[in-house]
């Protein structure tokens, strides 16, 4: 099948040539791009782009996982930028419901924020598979290595782990930066470790260690996802503006928040994109929401992202979207073609409730709601892109994710922010530690 598709002509909110000018201004940000992408290395911040490519040590990571695939539940502890990208991944291939027949059976887990009852249920789980013999693989992922949430949930699982199973070193995978305190005590404590590359930012880490290991664990192809990433790199790295999607893409953002436009919606049609449009709430939100600009000036820049699926927040947002004030850009994202195809039986008595839906496949109902709710978007002048996902298979979901990340980047150059740092986020987590008394 060909590759994911971005449309955005006549719907978008500006002419072409309104668009190719703004993306023309990414050259000299593309040539840098290109230039992180030769070297191959991480010395830039641009240079998670390196990552699927990067043979050596997407081998050691599988290579580590592959001993974790009978493993019953992969637990990720860590939160942000450190599962966002996991959780993105593992819902679209394998549903929300975990119900897709493909890979292993093995489930993941996620601790994330230190809630008591979640952190408990899942602490539940734990001591029940492994009193029945059943494998767990704990993968705490945490970049600084210091993360309040992420320790606090380590430390409670780690207790468990410690009751119940005697060989719980070799069951627990620590990934951090190899500068960080819990590389050292992981070094000490004889567990597994897993590096993410100093200058590859949480938000931009979904194909390094922090993806690549518990996806393949619990049985994705991450194989198939990063061949995606690297054939959508090289499109997003073109100096071919008309046929960059990433450069377009950032240059409409661009083009609305000159305009005012501050909000945009990712508007998925299929549930299980729904984390997707998490992962990509922070790769927005933290990307270009910034105080300053690159050279200092106060400009408290963002852009306010959402997220909506379709075609349940019709039932809730539409009247806000079709109705309310025009400060929206919408990113719609569809699947071509679903994993199952449910036909609607037909039963004559009750034909009257909903006339024109009987015999109907589920994929035409879904759309035609898609197709009603973009004439009603250009009658009402609300604009809009469109990315098409042939089907939510791991190579079309590295594909979405290269893609978004990419445009991010060229987004941060044309809003001249830094797009890979998070300062204000660090500060709050100082202020945690000092009420904390640490
Ligand atoms: O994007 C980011 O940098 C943040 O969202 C972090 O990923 C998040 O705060 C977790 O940080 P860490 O991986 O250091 O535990």
């Amino acid at each position: 099948m060909a590759d994911i598709k971005f449309s955005y002509q006549g719907t978008c909110g500006f002419s072409n040539s309104e668009v190719y000018s703004a993306a023309k201004k990414l050259a000299p940000e593309i040539q840098m791009m290109n230039e992180a992408a030769k070297s191959g290395n991480y010395n830039d911040e641009r240079s998670s782009i390196n990552l699927p490519a990067d043979r050596g040590s997407v081998k050691c990571i599988l290579e580590l996982a592959g001993k974790f695939t009978n493993a019953e539940y992969v637990v990720v502890i860590g939160i942000g930028g450190s599962n966002l990208g996991a959780m993105a991944v593992f819902e679209a291939i394998k549903g929300r419901l975990c119900s897709s027949p493909s890979g292993s059976n093995a489930k993941m887990l996620f601790a994330d924020t230190v809630d008591p009852d979640s952190i408990t249920g899942i602490g539940d789980i734990i001591r029940n598979a492994l009193k029945s013999g059943k494998k767990i693989v704990i993968n705490a992922v945490t970049k600084s290595g210091t993360t309040t949430e992420t320790i606090a949930n380590f430390l409670v699982l780690l207790d468990i782990f410690k009751r119940c199973e005697p060989d719980y070193r070799n069951c627990i995978v620590i990934t951090t930066d190899r500068n960080s305190k819990l590389w050292e005590i992981a070094v000490r404590e004889k567990l597994h470790i897993l590096e993410i590359p100093g200058k590859v930012g949480g938000r931009y880490s979904v194909f390094s260690a922090a993806g690549l290991f518990p996806l393949k664990a619990a049985g994705i192809n991450v194989s198939d996802m990063l061949k995606g990433a690297i054939e959508m790199r090289g499109q997003c790295l073109s100096n071919d503006i008309e046929k960059n999607p990433a450069a377009l893409s950032a240059a409409i953002l661009y083009l609305h928040y000159r305009k005012g436009i501050r909000i945009n919606d990712s508007f998925f049609f299929a549930n299980d994109l729904e984390s997707a449009g998490k992962w990509y709430r922070q790769l927005m939100g933290e990307s270009v929401g910034k105080k300053n600009d690159l050279s200092g000036r106060a400009v408290n820049a963002g852009i306010t992202p959402t997220v909506s699926i379709g075609s349940t927040d019709l039932h809730s947002m539409a009247q806000l979207y079709l109705g309310g004030p025009y400060d929206k850009y919408t990113t719609f994202t569809r699947v071509q073609k679903f994993r199952n195809s449910v036909k609607i039986p037909s039963y004559r008595e009750l034909v009257p409730l909903a006339p024109k839906i009987q015999e109907k496949g589920m994929t035409e109902i879904m759309d035609a709601i898609l197709k009603g709710v973009q004439a009603a978007f250009r009658s009402g002048k609300r604009p809009y892109s469109e990315v098409m996902l042939p089907e939510k298979s791991e190579r079309y979901i590295g594909q979405l994710l290269q893609f978004k990340m990419i445009e991010m980047m060229y987004l941060g150059s044309l809003l001249e922010v830094n797009p890979f740092d998070q300062p204000n986020v660090e500060d709050y987590k100082k202020e945690t530690r000092k009420i904390l008394g640490g």
